[in-house]
């Protein structure tokens, strides 16, 4: 297969490095003199294939990670910071100050999400905006909560004001896959309810970050948002160690979580909110429609190369369809346009890990080696940057690809006679998170949901996995997520119920009165905010 090289159109030509020599730490962009680790793009700015040098980052040592613990922790002051007991009304201006910054580095980051991970412009794009809707959503929502709690209640002779309150110190490690979206779902939600920060960037997708560091400086008080770059061993390990984080919020691998977590040494005071791999299946019955449930299986296993924790990531197909389906479905995917992310209409678009095509290749060796056949003709054609994806059928079930999340440019189909087959591998699966099922009579649908929706968190019908809307809840069961992310959720994931109680005395209710009059406490308040 050629090399995906096509001149570069100007505006995303590399004609300046990002030098990011500072980090931040209890508000201070500090200059770093040590060691630097060089950013690379797998996309060529040459006909002759050479990663792009896009610039570099810091390679923080254990030194600084407890410096930036250190920094949140002083914020947080033990729940006594400015941060965590401001009012609502002053963590959300904070908010509406950040994003009205961020709003202008839309060019600069959309360039920065293509070159460092390779997404389509137009899913590049879709990122950025979708992250800034969900800071206006979470802060609409914070305000909902707020006027729901805005209130007092009387039970058996006791008044309550029950209101959320932060979890204390936050360590936040995002994704490579949606290095600003999935982050911010992280970060925002984390920061609104009071809490204070140190958040490291994914490997891959870091610099683009950088246009949005002067805006966290400036619109939050010192400490409450910490960015340090490096290793994620290096940093993360000491600063669990310390048994001060509250709060370990990780999008990535639920290895990855368990070796993180297990330095902590006080496990119950460590929260958790991860989202964590997938192995999302589609099921296509025998009565579905065969052009939606391609279209749809078409979208779920390639958007982003694969790359999504939602993306479908084995197809079972019922015998009866099997051979159809397959020749369409290969078809389909020979059909895809590959290119680098800014060329119109491409959907795959090159790999940010430079290994990735190696294991995917290893992928397709051992299916093969076990039975299966790539029927797709550019099925693992690989360049420099990138393996064509292959469709495998028929996959056995002792195939790595079978269990292992690939997250990455493969298709396994698997046909099935009985449903119950595809039901017993979800249940023997360590994954739940959603699956897609295709078909249209409801006489075999109905008992179907009811059993898919005990062994994921979200049954899709006649249509490919995914997290949107924003709104709805997403989670997992087993492996895949520890609590549940939306809008509305994620407030609650990184908060827990806290209240003023009080007996119904003429004592206490005089002390309520003057409280709520004076209203000299941030946390008792009955005011809406509009
Ligand atoms: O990587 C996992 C993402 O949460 C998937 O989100 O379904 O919107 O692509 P998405």
């Amino acid at each position: 297969m050629k090399s995906t090289f096509k001149e570069i159109p100007d505006e995303y030509k590399i004609t300046s490095l990002v030098n990011q020599n500072t980090y931040l730490i209890g508000g201070e962009l500090k200059e770093w003199k040590g060691a630097n680790a060089a950013v690379y793009s797998t996309i060529s700015s040459t006909e002759d294939y050479k990663p792009t040098l896009l610039g570099t980052v810091p390679d923080l040592t254990e030194d600084e990670a407890i410096e930036a613990l250190n920094a949140s922790s002083k914020a947080y002051g033990r729940g006594q910071g400015l941060w965590p007991t401001m009012k609502v009304e002053g963590r959300i201006a904070a908010m509406e100050k950040f994003v009205v910054q961020m709003k202008t580095k839309r060019t600069e980051i959309v360039k920065l999400l293509m070159w460092e991970i390779g997404k389509a412009l137009p899913d590049s794009e879709k990122e950025f905006d979708r992250t800034v809707d969900y800071i206006y959503d979470t802060i609409e929502d914070y305000k909902q909560m707020d006027r729901n709690s805005a209130k007092f209640e009387k039970n058996s002779g006791v008044h309550a004001h029950i209101r959320r309150g932060p979890l204390g110190i936050v360590l936040c490690l995002g994704p490579y896959n949606y290095p600003l979206n999935e982050t911010f779902a992280l970060l925002i939600p984390a920061l609104i309810m009071g809490n204070t920060v140190i958040f490291k960037p994914a490997k891959h997708g870091v610099l683009l970050l950088s246009p949005l560091l002067e805006a966290f400086q400036n619109s939050f008080p010192a400490g409450v948002v910490n960015i340090i770059y490096g290793r994620g061993r290096t940093l993360a390990t000491p600063i669990m160690k310390t048994g001060l984080v509250d709060v370990l919020a990780l999008i990535g691998n639920s290895k990855s979580a368990n070796a993180i977590q297990a330095n902590h040494p006080q496990k119950n005071r460590l929260r958790l909110v991860l989202g964590l791999e997938a192995k999302n299946p589609a099921i296509v019955l025998p009565d579905a429609d065969l052009d939606l449930a391609i279209d749809e299986c078409i979208a779920g296993t390639t958007s982003f190369n694969g790359q999504r924790c939602t993306a479908l990531k084995i197809v079972y197909v019922h015998e009866e369809i099997v051979a159809e389906f397959n020749k369409r479905f290969a078809e389909k995917v020979d059909g895809l346009k590959l290119g680098n992310p800014w060329e119109s209409g491409v959907t795959l678009t090159p790999l940010p890990e430079p290994g990735k095509p190696a294991y995917i290749q290893e992928l397709i060796d051992d299916a093969t080696d076990k039975g299966a056949k790539i029927i797709n003709k550019k099925g693992g054609e690989t360049t420099e940057n990138y393996i064509f994806p292959a469709v495998l059928y028929p996959v056995s079930k002792d195939s790595r690809v079978f269990d292992e999340e690939q997250f990455g440019p493969v298709i396994p189909i698997v046909s099935f006679k009985n449903i119950q087959e595809p039901l017993d591998d979800m249940a023997a699966s360590n994954y739940g998170q959603q699956v897609s099922v295709f078909g249209s009579e409801v006489k075999t649908l109905a008992p179907l949901i009811d059993t898919l929706v005990n062994l994921v968190c979200r049954v899709n019908l006649n249509s490919s996995c995914q997290r949107g809307p924003d709104v709805y809840p997403f989670t997992g069961r087993k492996d895949s997520a520890v609590a549940t992310l939306s809008v509305h959720d994620a407030l609650r994931s990184f908060s827990i119920r806290t209240f003023l109680a009080s007996k119904d005395t003429a004592y206490n209710n005089a002390i309520l009165q003057e409280l709520l009059d004076k209203k000299s406490s941030n946390f008792i308040s009955t005011d809406y905010i509009l």
